[in-house]
């Protein structure tokens, strides 16, 4: 009896302290509510320890590309410029190749480096990302049928505080 007590108080605190490597990282970044939120919506984030959570975050950026890159060639597919033919086709194809370039290039080597132990340099391709995607943005003003430009805000602004939170193993 007095052992299971024990083993629920171990677990309790256990749990609590993971709770709070997610709160102290977040206090650390530009957005706390951003970084939160993330963390605790992805049912990976538990019970891992600052690395773990700079982990997660990466991978929510490679999903975030992806799932640019899976909008964009739905649109191409369902082709439905209706009046802007060409500037919204180019506009897609811009976005295309910018994304992929941004998954392949600057998210993936993010991983890389910060795999192994590269946290400067992790975080320095994380952030270029961010600045990359003003190529498909601007690629995108005059199409008023897709408009990418939200987008690709909310990444250039969600890896920022990706790099927040490798910052915090430094
Ligand atoms: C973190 O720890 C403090 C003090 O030990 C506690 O009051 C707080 O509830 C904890 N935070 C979380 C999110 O569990
Ligand atoms: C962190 O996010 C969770 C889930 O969205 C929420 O329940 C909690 O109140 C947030 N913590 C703070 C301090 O805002
Ligand atoms: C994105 O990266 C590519 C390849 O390095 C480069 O050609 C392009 O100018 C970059 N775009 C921006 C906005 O930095
Ligand atoms: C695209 O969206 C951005 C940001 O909301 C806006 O500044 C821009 O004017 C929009 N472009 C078009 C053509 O709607
Ligand atoms: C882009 O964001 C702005 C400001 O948040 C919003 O008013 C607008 O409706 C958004 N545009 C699209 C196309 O989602």
């Amino acid at each position: 009896m007095e052992k299971k007590l024990l083993l629920f108080i171990f677990f309790h605190l256990l749990n609590n302290s993971s709770a709070n490597v997610t709160d102290s990282v977040c206090k650390a970044t530009q957005d706390y509510k951003l970084c939160n939120e993330s963390l605790t919506s992805n049912p990976y984030s538990a019970d891992e320890d600052a690395k773990g959570l700079a982990r997660v975050m990466l991978y929510m950026a490679l999903h975030k590309t992806t799932h640019i890159i899976v909008y964009v060639k739905q649109m191409m597919i369902e082709n439905k410029f209706s009046d802007c033919r060409s500037v919204c086709k180019e506009c897609l194809q811009v976005c295309d190749k910018n994304y992929n370039f941004i998954l392949h290039y600057f998210v993936l080597n993010a991983i890389k480096y910060f795999e192994v132990d590269m946290y400067h340099d992790a975080t320095f391709a994380i952030g270029l990302s961010g600045l990359n995607v003003s190529t498909c943005a601007d690629a995108c003003v005059k199409c008023n049928t897709f408009n990418l430009t939200n987008r690709s805000n909310e990444y250039a602004y969600f890896v920022l505080v990706v790099g927040d939170v490798i910052d915090f193993l430094y």
